[in-house]
């Protein structure tokens, strides 16, 4: 295991300024932004990023701006020491956790603003209203603060990646978006901070939910799109479930499909409730 110790820095004027000695003497920049409570899906994506840079930057940042329910913010764990300590086993140099003021010093409402080809509007821009808004306006001003070479999302936010590379796109940023694979729990389940409110019997259970995009994958090639959603939709209806949606979509569009035949790139999708807990998940059918 690496190990070191990262330096923790809380304002805009000090990360900018070592940034910025760091890249004049040729270094590469990695950023990892994240809203803190770390695990194992995390570190992936800093390890890709200590393998690919001179120096990996993690923000840890809960930002206000994104969350649909007031509630979910107040409840979002903080827990700078435990995530710092983590982030020092995977020698992750610059910890940056902003105050409120540092990220948003002329306050929270404005839009940035960026053609995301409605890319936004459907799936979880559907059913958490403001949300995707809040990213855009986090993750710009970050960028705008560390002006990384690279930048590291994970897969399991499909939407979330695919937004910020439009925004990338159209902004002309010269950054270039590393997309990492899902990181699952030994039964399949995709890591989040939100799993820790699964009780142990609802954590077996959301197996389900990788269990049943597999089968979509499975079956693509055999079964109509309509017969694989209905099927997938009886496989995560039970009385311990609510189901969101589960959809199977182009990954460039994210738009529904109904006929496999002319697509390139298929990406099975899900939003469901489980033991009061949202929980996402996805799963790339294929891309030619
Ligand atoms: O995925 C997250 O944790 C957040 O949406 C992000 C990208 C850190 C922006 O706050």
């Amino acid at each position: 295991m690496n190990s070191g110790n990262a330096q923790v820095i809380h304002t805009v004027s000090e990360l900018v300024s070592l940034i910025q000695t760091a890249k004049r003497s040729g270094k590469t920049i990695g950023f990892v932004p994240t809203m803190g409570a770390l695990h194992d899906g995390h570190l992936s994506l800093m390890r890709a990023s200590k393998a690919e840079n001179d120096i990996t930057v993690c923000s840890i940042y809960v930002n206000p701006t994104q969350f649909d329910n007031k509630d979910d913010l107040a409840k979002y764990p903080k827990t700078l020491d435990v995530d710092v300590a983590l982030l020092n086993t995977v020698g992750v140099e610059l910890v940056f956790a902003p105050s409120d003021t540092e990220m948003y010093p002329d306050g929270m409402d404005y839009v940035i603003n960026v053609d995301l080809d409605e890319v936004d509007k459907v799936l979880e821009g559907a059913h958490r209203p403001g949300h995707f808004e809040g990213v855009v306006q986090i993750v710009h001003r970050l960028l705008e603060v560390v002006q990384p070479h690279h930048l590291y999302m994970g897969q399991k936010d499909f939407q979330q990646f695919t937004i910020i590379q439009k925004m990338i796109d159209n902004l002309e940023m010269p950054i270039e978006l590393v997309v990492c694979p899902i990181a699952r729990e030994d039964h399949g389940l995709a890591r989040s901070s939100r799993n820790e409110r699964l009780s142990a019997e609802d954590r077996g259970r959301a197996c389900i939910i990788y269990h049943t995009l597999n089968e979509m994958k499975d079956d693509i090639h055999h079964l109509s799109i309509d017969n694989l959603l209905t099927r997938a939709e009886l496989r995560l209806s039970w009385s311990w479930t609510e189901l969101e949606y589960v959809d199977i979509i182009n990954g460039n569009t994210l738009t529904s499909v109904s006929k496999v035949d002319d697509q390139d790139y298929l990406v099975a999708v899900v939003a469901v409730w489980i033991g009061g807990v949202r929980l996402i998940d996805n799963l790339i059918l294929y891309k030619n």
